[in-house]
């Protein structure tokens, strides 16, 4: 059966991944609760398709507009289903023991959305509500998230904008690693260490074939990309697992781990689950993530579709969405970004030519 998620009363604090006697965020996840049921998900009827650009190209408009969108999502009060901290408790709630699989008959064992195959659709649809809910905020049905572009040489440093600008910048997360602030490469195999006596020439082709590796070489069929089955009953994957998907296990985590705090007791915000959605740069790496699942499904390559197994398409979700209501969603849903009224902005993909 596939992993269903429980309905949001039976959440719990987390305490798995993070060391729940020192945090500096908190491990009460669970998201506000509510007295109306669960909806059934309706696919948007926009006008418009929301376009993602790729954060180093936005012009000075864009930027102001997005962080007027964080803002008002910061100046919310915590216990409301769109505040910051409500968002960013759901990675918390889902992925450091939050809630269990007592929807599908076995309610002592952990739900985890990461090291498997529901990784790139959980976070898809966590960004598909988390981008209309800033639209809504400001009051543009048209707005769209920016992607960090780190497969791109152009996009391999944080985006300044979520740099401290001498004024508060809503955008700004001070648990991050200072030595790796702009201009610093970002280094997409990186796993805990600073790569000493490496050029940003060398920096920038190491970052080419890891990404040509994960998106090529390493994932040639669905579950080598997406990850390995993960149904109802199935204990969660430890990360280091082979049945990872190859952009989870590779680019992903070392990004997280890049940004992340090594002197934290956490390496919060973005080296741990249950802080990373507390930096916005969280939402950036993930649609550029998303991006990759769309990227790879359009390369003319034989296997390149989504597992067709029951148990991943019927696997689901419960969010709050932009009208403050609880919706459950499907991965067979997500499937379709003209249905979910988004896209990406095209730029170059320099990767695609540097087979090893
Ligand atoms: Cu849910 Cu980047 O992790």
């Amino acid at each position: 059966a596939p992993i269903t998620t429980p309905d949001i009363s039976t959440c719990v604090p987390s305490s798995i991944g993070f060391d729940p006697t020192n945090t500096v965020r908190t491990k009460a996840c669970c998201p506000p609760a509510t007295s109306k049921p669960i909806k059934k998900f309706e696919f948007p009827n926009d006008r418009a398709t929301r376009i993602r650009p790729a954060a180093h190209t936005v012009s000075k408009e864009y930027i102001a507009k997005y962080k007027s969108a964080i803002k008002a999502m910061r100046d919310l009060p915590d216990d409301h289903p769109h505040s910051f901290v409500s968002q960013a408790k759901i990675h918390c709630a889902y992925c450091n023991g939050g809630y269990t699989q007592v929807a599908s008959g076995f309610p002592k064992i952990e739900l985890q959305i990461h090291n498997a195959w529901l990784f790139f659709p959980f976070h898809r649809w966590y960004l598909y509500f988390y981008e209309r809910i800033l639209g809504k905020l400001i009051n543009d049905p048209t707005f769209a998230l920016p992607y960090w572009n780190w497969d791109n040489p152009a996009g391999m440093t944080l985006p300044d904008f979520f740099e401290e600008d001498g004024k508060v910048n809503p955008a700004f997360d001070a648990y991050r690693n200072c030595n790796h602030r702009p201009p610093a490469t970002i280094d997409l195999n990186y796993a805990g260490n600073d790569i000493l006596g490496l050029s940003c020439g060398q920096q920038i082709s190491t970052n080419m074939i890891v990404m040509y590796r994960q998106m090529v070489t390493n994932a040639g069929d669905p579950l080598s990309f997406f990850g390995g089955k993960y149904s109802a009953g199935d204990d969660a994957i430890a990360n280091g697992d082979p049945s990872v998907g190859s952009i989870e296990a590779g680019c992903h985590t070392a990004v997280h781990r890049w940004m992340g705090n090594p002197r934290m007791p956490n390496s919060e915000d973005m080296g741990n689950f249950y802080s990373a959605g507390y930096d916005p740069v969280f939402y950036v790496l993930h649609t550029n993530i998303d991006r990759m699942w769309k990227l790879w499904k359009e390369m003319d390559i034989k296997g390149h579709t989504e597992p067709r197994e029951p148990d991943w398409l019927n696997a689901s979700y419960v969010f709050y969405n932009e009208n403050e209501e609880l919706v459950r969603v499907y991965n067979k849903d997500c499937v379709r970004l003209e249905k979910l009224k988004y896209d990406y902005e095209v730029v170059p993909i320099p990767w695609k030519y540097s087979r090893p």
